[in-house]
Parts: structure tokens; C-alpha cells; sequence
């Protein structure tokens, strides 16, 4: 794999005025990032509310917006960084643009940072195949914060949502210090791999394996298997080789809760960060599985008490801790001081 270098622009940008300062490695709490359709009046006035629960609002301008609505939407965007005060609240204020070879693209980037570069935090760009659209998303963006002077870099996240896209992901983690984050998009990618489903995200009652024949010829028990277990797995080790945070995206069933939350638990548990949501019961529930449980945060605290260095071995409750133990207690403890700030 090689290495990408951080394209030169975001070292030296051509600003006017002082060259705006790095901002820190992504350190908020992102359990679930909130999607809203901004050309919806009724569901954006509800977007002030909606940040009280809610660790990341997003302003969605591509899939699920018809075409004829883009620029409403875009505008809508623009309309909920000056009504709300998303910062006030501690909630990150981001926005999907459309894709870098749709007719929207540049519209998209050009308004959101010239007109709300101040208010937001990251955009989200989709079907990303390699590091070459994050390095030319990156210099269009440099551009765009020197000439509208906008005080802190806009952070980048990917979509994971091509066959190209996966191949490429390491690549495309290191591509910019601007990457925030990337997010498995189990739609498109679903489509771009000929999988054969209709679904977006979660579970399919075809994809399972079942037992081997019982010699007594009973009925043999099958169980559902995670369709994406491969690509999060995949995904999380070059967010993690690169410093920045792996997501599960959207989970389409609304209705079923259940089968949600399991499928936020396996993205937890393999290293996600968070989730999407798509409806505000979805909040609820990523807020609770990306928070570690608190007897998992108990336990941890346990050894990392007996291990104040973080080296040796201890048994505890009968199971073996030592320096490896240790680190992943520190990852729980961590997270749940974090969220606890
Ligand atoms: C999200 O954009 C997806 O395609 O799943
Ligand atoms: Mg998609």
C-alpha cells in the first residue's frame, strides 16, 4: 500500500489572512450521525430539537433528495447553519454533498463553504473510489476556506459504497488530513458488488449457514450470518491505521428496531465509532449501543485498577488480564469518560 501524501495545499493554503490552524484529530462523541432532508420545511424546523438528542445533524443533499428538490436542498442546508446554533449544543453540524461527477457537486461544496464554512464541521462525501476524489475534494475545499477566510478546516468523510471504494479504502483513509471518518454505505455498495437484495443495511434471511445432518436426522437449526461483517472489518482496520473513525451507515427498516440495534451492536463491537440515523428512533437507539454498558465500564476500570502501569497479569473474577487486556480496558474506560464530559 503506498503511503499518500496529504495533498500540499492543506500545509500552505493560498489564504488571506493567517493560514488557519490544524484542527485536533476527531475526539467528539459521534454515536449517530442524524439525517435530515433539508428542502423539507417541517422536518428542518425540527432540526433545533432534534441537536438536543442528537451527537450529528446532517444536512443530506444527495441519495433520497429527487433531482428537482437538489437546490432546494442545498439551500435548505444553508438556511439550517444560520437558524440554529448547532455548536451551542455540542452537535456537529455536517453535510452529504452529491457525488464529485453529479451535475451538483460544485455547487454543493462552493455554497457550503463560502456561505456556512464557519458552521460546519465535515462533509460527507459519497462513493468515494480512491484518493484522488479526496485529494481533489480537499484542494477545491482549500480554496474555497482562503477565499471565504473561514477560520477552521472542514473535515472529510467517505462513503464506503463501491466495489473500488473497498479495494481502495487504505489508501483512501490516509489520502488528507482533513479525513475525518468513513461510513459503510450497505445500499450502493450492495448494488456496486451485484449482491442480490433490496435492502439497505442489516440482515437477509438467505445469508446463513445451517448445521451439519444430526444423526438422528432431527431439524437442523440455521442462523442469519452478518452480510457485512467483511467490509466493516476491512473498513475499521484502515480507520484505525490512519488515525480516524469507522461508522456503520444506514439501517433502512425503520420499523424493525430490533434487528437494528443488533446490527449497531456488531458495528460496535468490530470498532465503529457510530451509526446513521435515519428516523429519531434510531437516535435512541445508537445512543445507547455506541456507549459502552456500564458493567463492561466497571470491569475495565477493575484492571486498569489492578495495572497501574498497564503491565504483569492478574486474574480477575477468574479471567486472566495482562498488558493486552489492559489496552482494551483503556479503549472502554476512554470512551465512556468521553461521553461522560
Ligand atoms: C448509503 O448511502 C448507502 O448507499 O447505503
Ligand atoms: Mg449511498
Amino acid at each position: 500500500m503506498s503511503k499518500a501524501k496529504p495533498p500540499r495545499s492543506f500545509f500552505k493554503p493560498l489564504a488571506i489572512g493567517a493560514p488557519a490552524p490544524f484542527r485536533e484529530l476527531p475526539v467528539n462523541v459521534e454515536r449517530m450521525i442524524h439525517f435530515v432532508p433539508p428542502h423539507i420545511e417541517k422536518v428542518r424546523a425540527k432540526s433545533g430539537d432534534i441537536a438536543k438528542k442528537a451527537d450529528v445533524i446532517l444536512a443530506n443533499l444527495e441519495d433520497a433528495i429527487p433531482t428537482d428538490a437538489k437546490e432546494a436542498a442545498r439551500a435548505g442546508a444553508l438556511a439550517m447553519a444560520k437558524e440554529f446554533d448547532f455548536a451551542a449544543t455540542g452537535t456537529g453540524f455536517w453535510a452529504r454533498v452529491n457525488c464529485l461527477n453529479s451535475p451538483w457537486f460544485l455547487d454543493d461544496v462552493t455554497e457550503l463553504v463560502t456561505k456556512a464554512g464557519n458552521q460546519l464541521d465535515v462533509i460527507m462525501l459519497p462513493k468515494v473510489e480512491g484518493p484522488w476524489d479526496i485529494h481533489y475534494a480537499d484542494q477545491l475545499i482549500a480554496q474555497l476556506e482562503a477565499k471565504a477566510n473561514i477560520k477552521r478546516p472542514i473535515m472529510l468523510h467517505a462513503i464506503l459504497e463501491t466495489a473500488e471504494g473497498v479495494q481502495n479504502v487504505e489508501e483512501i483513509c490516509l489520502a488528507s488530513p482533513r479525513m475525518h471518518g468513513i461510513s459503510l454505505g450497505p445500499a450502493d455498495l450492495a448494488a456496486s458488488r451485484a449482491m442480490k437484495t433490496t435492502r439497505v443495511g442489516g440482515g437477509h434471511p438467505f445469508y446463513k449457514v445451517i448445521e451439519d445432518p444430526h444423526a438422528d436426522g432431527s431439524a437442523r437449526a440455521a442462523a442469519q450470518q452478518d452480510l457485512w461483517h467483511y467490509t466493516v472489518a476491512k473498513m475499521v482496520d484502515a480507520c484505525c491505521t490512519a488515525g480516524i473513525k469507522a461508522f456503520y451507515g444506514p439501517f433502512g427498516d425503520i420499523a424493525d428496531l430490533d434487528a437494528c440495534e443488533q446490527q449497531f451492536k456488531n458495528a460496535f463491537l468490530m470498532g465503529c465509532a457510530g451509526a446513521w440515523s435515519l428516523h429519531p428512533n434510531q437516535i435512541k437507539i445508537a445512543k445507547d449501543v455506541f456507549s459502552p454498558a456500564i458493567d463492561e465500564v466497571l470491569f475495565a476500570k477493575k484492571i486498569l485498577e489492578a495495572m497501574p502501569d498497564g503491565s504483569g497479569v492478574h486474574m480477575i473474577d477468574g479471567k486472566m488480564q495482562d498488558d493486552a487486556t489492559w489496552k482494551q480496558a483503556k479503549v472502554i474506560v476512554d470512551l465512556a469518560k468521553q461521553i461522560a464530559a
